[in-house]
């Protein structure tokens, strides 16, 4: 029986690794810690909350007593931290929550969990931990910086790893729109506030594990899209301006590459690594798609169409006329301060020490993830009722 604090469990990606880890393993118990921010929402999870094998505390992870607390109630074994602020554009206009959430929350979180550990001496009287908590901190490919896009249209990616290709072997036609990759060996190179405080997380977590020699393990991923993604970020917005008939408000030229990792994948990754990997490896965790902006954007509008001329029930959901549905919806608008331009995960650590790859494909990740915005309109509408529309005003 092992036991997991899932910290931001109630945001996108922690609530749907709470939703993989318990129809995974049987023999679990899940604490949940979430402070549920306006990305946070316990309708995400309500069905896992009525498990007898979860509990929830609603708690801030900056928050030194409760986070005490919290690891002296329970024997945990392992700690997933995706409690963070996790929006770039939020961060340019205010840093300083990020740097408190981001880093100061770790680092109170690595402290809890050092205390788990039984203490003894070296042969030269240094302390030496065993036994104890299993920390993996999820990072992101964005404290690597930005690549260069070397190619306004994509080319073929080749794989020539023969270790690597044995393990990619369903994914087809891969493309690039650069020579160069993120490997765990790349600099750091942050850019944004967001990506500099999840920097500066990651370099509290090595510290931790190289002086303290705690059990640590940080992954980075690509950007994630899926179920239960917050309307904030690029492809749940664009589902749901459509629906509405808005605009889609593309930065710049939409000429930014970001490499799409369909959610469950991700989940599959974080769980291995936590069960599986070297103690104190980085793992970078990707998903061999990388695409232009407007070309996601346009992708959603021609597979929303679709789905909606052919199935009644979806059209339902639309507040406007189906003929609004097209690329004029599209609006060039002022470009992201900062704004990297590349993002590219080169996945082979992974793929080797691992056997992990990442499955599914955007085409069927991506219609997944549109029906499922049409089924869970509810959904939606909850997460927006907040200072949603505040923001919203604000930004566009
Ligand atoms: P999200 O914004 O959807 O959810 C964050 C969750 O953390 C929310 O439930 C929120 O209530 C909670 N939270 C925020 N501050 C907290 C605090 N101080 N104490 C307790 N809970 C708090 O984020 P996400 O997209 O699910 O990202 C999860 C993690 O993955 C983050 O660490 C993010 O940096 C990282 N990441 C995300 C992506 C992506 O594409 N979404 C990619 C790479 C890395
Ligand atoms: O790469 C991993 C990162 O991916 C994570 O660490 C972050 O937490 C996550 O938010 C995401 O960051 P991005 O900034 O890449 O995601 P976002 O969805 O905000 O934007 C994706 C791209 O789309 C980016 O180039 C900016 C652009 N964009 C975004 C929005 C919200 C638009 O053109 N218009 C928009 O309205």
């Amino acid at each position: 029986m092992k036991t997991y604090l899932i910290t931001g469990a109630a945001g996108f990606i922690g609530a749907n690794f709470l939703k993989y880890i318990l129809k995974k393993h049987e023999d679990i118990k899940v604490i949940v810690v979430d402070s549920l921010t306006y990305a946070g929402n316990l309708g995400t999870i309500k069905e896992e909350l009525k498990d007898s094998r979860v509990k929830f505390e609603k708690v801030d992870i900056r928050n030194r007593k409760e986070i005490e607390r919290i690891f002296s109630e329970n024997k945990v074994d392992y700690v997933v931290n995706f409690a963070a602020e996790s929006h770039v554009d939020r961060s340019i206009e205010n840093p300083q929550i990020f740097l408190e959430t981001n880093i100061l929350g770790t680092q109170n979180l690595l402290d809890n969990a050092k205390k788990s550990w039984t203490i003894s001496k070296d042969e030269n009287g240094y302390p030496v931990y065993r036994e104890g908590v299993k920390y993996l901190q999820v990072s992101t490919d964005e404290v690597y910086g930005s690549l260069s896009k070397d190619y306004d249209e994509p080319i073929d990616l080749i794989i020539d790893d023969e270790d690597v290709k044995k393990v990619v072997k369903n994914r087809k036609n891969l493309k690039t729109y650069g020579d160069k990759f993120f490997t765990e060996e790349n600099p750091v190179d942050p850019r944004s506030p967001y990506s500099a405080s999840k920097t500066g997380a990651d370099h509290i977590v090595i510290a931790y594990g190289e002086t303290y020699k705690l059990p640590i393990n940080i992954t980075r991923c690509s950007n994630n899209y899926g179920p239960y993604h917050f309307p904030e970020k690029l492809i749940p917005l664009m589902i749901k301006n459509i629906l509405e008939g808005k605009k889609l408000p593309v930065y710049g030229k939409g000429d930014n590459v970001r490499d799409w990792l369909y959610v469950e994948d991700h989940c599959k990754g974080i769980d291995l690594v936590l069960r599986e990997a070297k103690l104190r490896e980085i793992y970078n965790i990707g998903g061999l798609n990388e695409e232009k902006n407007i070309n996601i954007v346009k992708l959603i509008i021609d597979i929303l169409k679709e789905e909606i001329t052919n199935n009644d029930e979806y059209r339902k959901v639309l507040k406007t006329d189906i003929s609004n549905i097209n690329y004029d919806l599209i609006t060039y608008v002022q470009d992201r301060l900062g704004h990297d331009m590349r993002y590219a995960i080169n996945p082979s650590k992974i793929a080797k020490d691992l056997s992990w790859y990442p499955e599914t494909d955007f085409e069927t990740g991506i219609r997944k993830t549109v029906k499922w915005y049409l089924e869970n309109q509810d959904w939606v509408n909850e997460v927006v009722s907040g200072d949603y529309q505040k923001y919203y005003d604000r930004m566009y």
